[in-house]
């Protein structure tokens, strides 16, 4: 039984952050623990894409306060997210210092490498991916000064709507074909926190994610709305091929394994597949205890 609990062991572990929980954090049971380290991307230059961003920065570019601002405000349902367990939004749970640290680890990540664009996966379901990815966003979004966009990219079991209590989300097979303007697709929660929800499972999920229209909404998400970081909640690595479909439009992933669920097979395994693809940016223990997923569907 022991061996089949997670022990953590990356090939890259001597360049690795050691993985740490503070006590404080350690006796919180929905604690987060994480190490965020940077490795090079495959395949591109740095130089390049310094100048490649500078090209998207040219004045054709609408004015942003405009885009945003043409994006329709909700407010949050702070009731319903503590329901959810999304505890970044009022704070006063002390496991959001995780997530605190979490995002200035990622962020000093990703400005180190000019880099925006983070998938967020695991090996199997259940394991606090849509739980990682809404925390984070809202920790994330609590710095007036950045722009945070996240988009619920599991096309099979869209969750963020339900999470963020909205009844009747947009469709993201619409918007993804180019039938619904961004705008008007996305929503945002706070002025810097724009969300791309999903009302229903896409047909076809992992061929949507190839096709050209795809990256292309990408990347005008990325040149007129300019965040900071774009937050994507992924299915999971293993058991359909969505994570390897999406991932040349991601700049690296976030992998969430689940605190006595996901196996070290599993994580060696994810750790394979997306060798070539995409920098693993970190790895976050999240210590869901007592998750019962038999609610969720299949993929
Ligand atoms: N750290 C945690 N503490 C308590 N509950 C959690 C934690 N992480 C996830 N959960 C719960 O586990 C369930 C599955 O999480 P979810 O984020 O939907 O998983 P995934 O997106 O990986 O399938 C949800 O009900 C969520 O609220
Ligand atoms: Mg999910």
């Amino acid at each position: 039984m022991s061996d089949r609990r997670l022990t953590f062991k990356s090939e890259k572990e001597g360049k690795d952050l050691p993985l740490s929980l503070t006590p404080a954090m350690a006796k919180v049971p929905e604690a987060v623990a994480e190490k965020v380290v940077a490795q090079p991307k495959p395949d591109s230059e740095p130089s390049f894409r310094s100048q490649h961003q500078m090209e998207n920065l040219q004045p054709a570019q609408p004015d942003l306060r405009t885009v945003w601002g043409a994006i329709e405000e909700t407010s949050l349902n702070e009731k319903l997210l503590k329901r959810n367990r999304i505890i970044t939004a009022a704070r006063n749970d002390p496991a959001h210092i995780a997530f605190d640290v979490l995002r200035t680890r990622l962020l000093q990540a990703l400005r180190t490498n000019g880099w925006t664009k983070v998938a967020i996966t695991s090996p199997t379901k259940g394991c606090g991916k849509s739980f990682t990815a809404l925390n984070l966003a809202l920790s994330l979004s609590r710095r007036d000064s950045s722009n945070i966009v996240l988009m619920d990219m599991d096309l099979r079991i869209p969750t963020l709507a339900k999470l963020l209590g909205v009844k009747q989300p947009q469709n993201i097979r619409k918007y993804l074909t180019g039938r619904q303007p961004m705008h008007k697709y996305l929503q945002r929660f706070r002025p810097n926190l724009a969300v791309g929800l999903n009302d229903m499972p896409v047909q076809n999920a992992s061929e949507i994610l190839q096709e050209p229209a795809t990256a292309a909404m990408v990347a005008k998400m990325e040149r007129d709305l300019r965040p900071d970081v774009m937050l994507f909640d992924m299915p999971p690595a293993l058991g359909c091929d969505d994570v390897l479909a999406f991932a040349p439009q991601v700049d690296g992933v976030l992998l969430v394994i689940g605190g006595g669920k996901t196996t070290s097979k599993e994580v060696e395994e994810v750790e394979r597949l997306l060798k070539d693809q995409t920098p693993l940016l970190g790895v976050i223990l999240n210590n869901a205890d007592g998750v019962s997923i038999d609610q969720y569907g299949s993929y």
